[in-house]
This record gives C-alpha cells, structure tokens and sequence, in this order.
C-alpha cells in the first residue's frame, strides 16, 4: 500500500531520515514510535509531499508518488499533524467539512458526518461546532483534528501524535475506539508517537526509529518479547509486556472452571485480570462462562516469548 525505499531527507548536511525503507501493508496500522529528532514526522510528511525527499522513492498504491497531483495525493490522504493545524479563521464545522466540501458533498450529507464525527471523538457537536479553535482547549482541537482527518472516509491515515494533548481518560477511550474504527473498517494508517503503551495497544506493527534510520519492524509481541536489539530493549525497559497483557481480552483465555468472587467483565483485558490478582491475593479470578488463573497469563505470555522458536 505504501512502500518507501532508500528515502533520504536531508537538510543541510544533517539527515533527518537516512536511507529508510519500509513497507505498510493494505489495512495494517504501522506505528512509529522512537525518541524525539529521529525523524518520525519527516518520514510521515514524504509520504504526502508535505516535505520533498532528497533521494530515494515512494510509491502509494503501486504507483510513484510523483505521479499524482499534490492536491488529489492529499485529498485522498486523511493527514493529523502533530500541532493541530486547525484553520484558525474556520470554525470546528468548517474545519472538519474542509475535504468534504473540497470533493463536492451535499451539505445534508456534510452536516451529518460532522455530527457523527464529532460524537465519535467526544464532543457534543452542538457545544463545539460553531466554535473556532482558539475557543477549544488543547485536547479538544487535537480531537477535531483527528476528525477532519477522518471526514472523507479516506483509504490512507497519517497521525502524528494524534492524542498527545488528550488527558488520560478520553485518551484511552479514544485509543480504543479508534482500534476498533481501525479493525472495523481497514484503513491503512501509518500513527507516530513516542508513547510505548499507546504503541503497543494500537499497532499490528511497530517501528522503531533512531537517527533517521529504522531500527526494527515487527509486531508488538516480537518487538517487546523477542528483540535482541539493545536500543529496542532500553525503549521498552521491560514494561511493555504489561502493555501487551492488555491488549488481549479475557475471553479469548479463559478456562471452562467455574471460580467464586468477584467476576470480571466480557471485555476485561488480561492486565486487568493480572491486576485483580495482584490487589485481591487470588490467583484465579472469575469471568463469565468461566475464570483464568494466574498460571494461564503465564502460559500466554510464555506461548508468545516461544512464537519465535
Ligand atoms: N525544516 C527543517 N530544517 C532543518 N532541520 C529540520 C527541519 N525539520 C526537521 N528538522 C530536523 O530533523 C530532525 C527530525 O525531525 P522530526 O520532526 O522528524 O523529528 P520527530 O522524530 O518527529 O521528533 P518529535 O518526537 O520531537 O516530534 C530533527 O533533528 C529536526 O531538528
Ligand atoms: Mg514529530
């Protein structure tokens, strides 16, 4: 879907990205995730010519990306910068109907997706829609800007920290609103961050990224389990395996043993359930249709850590 090879963005001497391929597949969400400066949103800005290469190519759908026009490469492309970007003279309706109007919807059907949208990410559209961004907190307009990315249901999505600002709760609920969205409808979406347990939680893959050049590319569970690489281990410092508790669901593990107590819900997560163990002292906990114990989220996380082998 999208395939960079041997792309070099130079500024000067200094190479923000050096030589970088990589390739993200139909429908996966690819994060890029490494320390601030090695390049994360330059490598986002090539691939729709929001900066030009130095060298090297890109291809989008099987075809070079110099052989589109700017303005349809970018049409066709939902694009979240990492500082918001509103137009500040539009308002929040404005703002998300830019594309959509760009491609010459009924503003019946406009109107529509705005206030869906804008449900989607959290905010009562007629508290905000009339607002313009210098009248939103930080979190909100980072929220309009993950909307008008959205807005015409575009193939491809380039996020660059696209809930940086959002607080903790409404962070999480978006996180996993927008994996669902994700799993749901198969966008291509290439999202950069350097938070680890967002990484982990959102991507199919990871990334990792250090002076403009990849490091290592591969699923959460390979990258945080597996990794013989120093630089990927000293990011994860050993924590991301509880990321990766959470990011598999209860039901999917648990045991036909019926358990007394407390009973966790459908949706809970195996972090959790590990969680409710460690405050509890038990080591089984009840789901519905069942229970897990402790020894069983060893075996999952033992299963993953012998993938390899
Ligand atoms: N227009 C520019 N002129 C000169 N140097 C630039 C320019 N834009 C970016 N750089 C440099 O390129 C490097 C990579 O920048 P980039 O914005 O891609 O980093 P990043 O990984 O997104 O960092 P952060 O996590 O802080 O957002 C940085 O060292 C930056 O200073
Ligand atoms: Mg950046």
């Amino acid at each position: 879907m999208i395939e960079l090879k041997d792309v070099t963005k130079k500024y000067e001497n200094f190479k923000a990205v050096d030589n970088l391929s990589l390739h993200v597949n139909n429908g996966e969400l690819l994060v890029i995730l490494g320390p601030s400066g090695c390049g994360k949103s330059t490598t986002l800005r090539l691939m729709n010519k929001m900066t030009e290469r130095t060298s090297g190519s890109i291809k989008i759908k099987d075809k070079d990306i110099d052989s589109f026009k700017e303005e349809d490469l970018r049409k066709g492309i939902g694009y979240v910068i990492q500082s918001i970007g509103l137009f500040p003279h539009m308002n929040v309706w404005k703002n998300i109907a830019t594309v959509p109007q760009l491609l010459g919807w009924e503003k019946e059907r406009i109107d529509k997706r705005v206030h869906e949208l804008l449900l989607l990410v959290g905010l009562e559209p007629d508290k905000h829609q009339k607002k313009k961004p210098s009248q939103l907190s930080g979190g909100e307009a980072q929220r309009v800007g993950v909307a008008r990315a959205l807005a015409s249901d575009p193939d491809i999505i380039l996020m660059d920290e696209p809930f940086g600002a959002v607080d903790p709760i409404n962070r999480l609920r978006l996180q996993k609103e927008f994996r669902q969205i994700q799993r749901r409808l198969q966008k291509t979406v290439v999202f950069v961050t350097h938070d680890i347990d967002e990484a982990i939680l959102l991507g199919d893959r990871i990334c990792i990224m250090n002076h403009g050049k990849v490091v290592s590319v591969d699923t959460p569970e390979n990258v945080v389990l597996n990794s013989s690489d120093e630089f990927v281990d000293s990011f994860f410092k050993g924590e991301g395996i509880l990321t990766i508790l959470s990011r598999k669901d209860v039901e999917d593990y648990k045991e036909d043993i019926p358990s007394d107590g407390i009973e966790l819900s459908k949706s809970a997560t195996l972090k959790e359930a590990l969680a409710h163990m460690l405050l509890t002292g038990e080591d089984r906990v009840s789901v519905e249709g069942g229970s897990i114990s402790f020894n069983r989220i060893l075996q999952v996380v033992g299963r993953d850590i012998n993938e390899k082998d």
